[in-house]
């Protein structure tokens, strides 16, 4: 979800005119927003990357994860957090979720084993992981942490940026996340070493652009530069977050205190890790069965989460096929050094996160949804709410202004 207007076409036109389109020595768009969105998440370093999955294998490399490393991940995120540990050429350990649709801490304290040794905290749908949980076991366990943030772009947990609060912290700036350059990433790190390293994965000839640093030795690496162009869009989605987040809170605060009288019949917000500070992009909804679930979105259009057919382990093919890499040589299931990391998948192995995720479904907030339209949003969601859960028959649905699902949606508003 993002909004985009005038102002992104201005910047951009500014950084074209000037014929400053390269981020070092030419323009200053990237760096001044690494600057300020530092300072939104509360870190020392921001590194802009040319992607959320080149941000987040940026962020392995910086902590050194790579070949004997087994890296746990939650079940349900998108493909990129799997295929960047075995861009590093780690092994994705894959464990269960929770009803907060986030990884689920006792599912890693159980996963975890000799050659363990990080865990990715995915926010899925801008919601919070538990990460005092977290936190407190990667300690136990001498764990590094690694936040993908990369669905959690103005979120919160307890007071605390995500993204902010584990070891590193990896973001996405695509299409479909609450800031948006088209595509786009970054790292967030308060460390000066890993910010460095990280700064080399993105960008190997850093050292020459931006002067060396006697404390990192560079290493090669893939070029994942950001332009000005990315950089002076995200310098105006910066000024719009926090306004377009607060919108979004409290529309979600509305459906969910108009419908909280549903979850006698079975229709119930799904629980939280931090419920103040989320995105709020979208409302969920945790129902007693998937067909429940499938019965509400047949007539209300919204999202069953395990449905959304690319976010659930049961989709990342190249990882189920052991698949690390286009050469066998440098695919991280052949290699020895992995020889004693646990690799083996198959597609019913988290299924208590299927079951979830099959009875979970969203509805999608919007920063510019009137009074009128969230009023028939809940109105909808009640029908369909009694509707899939038989206390009402179908044939006296009153839907209002039901719109075809639009998780995110694109608002270019033009002055002229
Ligand atoms: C949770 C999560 N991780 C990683 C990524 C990868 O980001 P990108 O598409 O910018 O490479 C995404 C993007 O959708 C994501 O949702």
């Amino acid at each position: 979800m993002y909004q985009v207007g005038q102002e992104e076409i201005d910047a951009i036109t500014r950084v074209i005119r000037a014929k400053a389109l390269f981020r070092y020595g030419v323009g200053h768009e990237c760096e001044r927003f690494e600057t300020r969105y530092a300072k939104h998440l509360g870190v020392k370093h921001f590194a802009l990357a040319a992607s959320g999955s080149n941000a987040l294998a940026a962020a392995m490399t910086a902590v050194g994860l790579g070949p004997g490393d087994e890296v746990i991940i939650p079940s349900h995120t998108y493909m990129a957090t799997a295929t960047s540990v075995l861009t590093v050429g780690a092994i994705p350990l894959i464990v269960d979720i929770d009803e907060t649709i986030t990884i689920d801490p006792k599912a890693i304290e159980a996963a975890i084993g000799p050659r363990t040794r990080a865990v990715v905290a995915v926010h899925m749908w801008g919601a919070a992981c538990d990460m005092n949980a977290i936190m407190a076991i990667a300690q136990r366990h001498n764990l590094i942490v690694i936040e993908d943030a990369c669905q959690g772009v103005g979120g919160g947990y307890e007071g605390r940026k995500l993204g902010s609060i584990g070891h590193i912290g990896a973001f996405s700036f695509n299409y479909y996340k609450n800031m948006t350059c088209g595509e786009g990433g970054g790292v967030a790190v308060n460390d000066d070493v890993l910010a460095e390293r990280a700064r080399c994965a993105i960008d190997p000839c850093h050292f020459y652009w931006q002067g060396r640093n006697d404390a990192v030795k560079p290493f090669s690496g893939n070029g994942a530069r950001a332009s000005e162009l990315m950089g002076a869009m995200l310098n105006v989605q910066l000024d719009r977050l926090d306004g377009m987040v607060q919108a979004m809170r409290a529309e979600k605060k509305t459906i969910l205190e108009a419908t909280s009288s549903l979850g006698n019949l079975g229709l119930k917000a799904t629980p939280m890790n931090s419920p103040d500070h989320d995105c709020a992009t979208q409302v969920m909804y945790t129902l007693p069965s998937a067909d429940a679930a499938r019965r509400f979105v047949a007539l209300f259009p919204s999202v069953i989460i395990g449905k959304t057919g690319r976010h659930t382990y049961t989709e990342w093919d190249q990882v189920l096929m052991g698949a690390g890499a286009a050469h066998p040589a440098m695919n991280p299931f052949n290699m020895p050094a992995n020889a004693e990391c646990r690799k083996t998948y198959s597609r019913d192995m988290c299924a208590k996160s299927l079951e979830i995720l099959d009875r979970t479904v969203m509805v999608a907030t919007h920063p510019e949804h009137t009074a009128g339209e969230i009023a028939d949003l809940i109105h909808n969601i009640g029908v369909a709410a009694r509707v899939a859960l038989g206390a009402t028959p179908i044939e006296e649905a009153d839907l209002r202004n039901a719109k075809p699902v639009d998780v995110q949606k694109f608002d270019l508003k033009l002055d002229a």
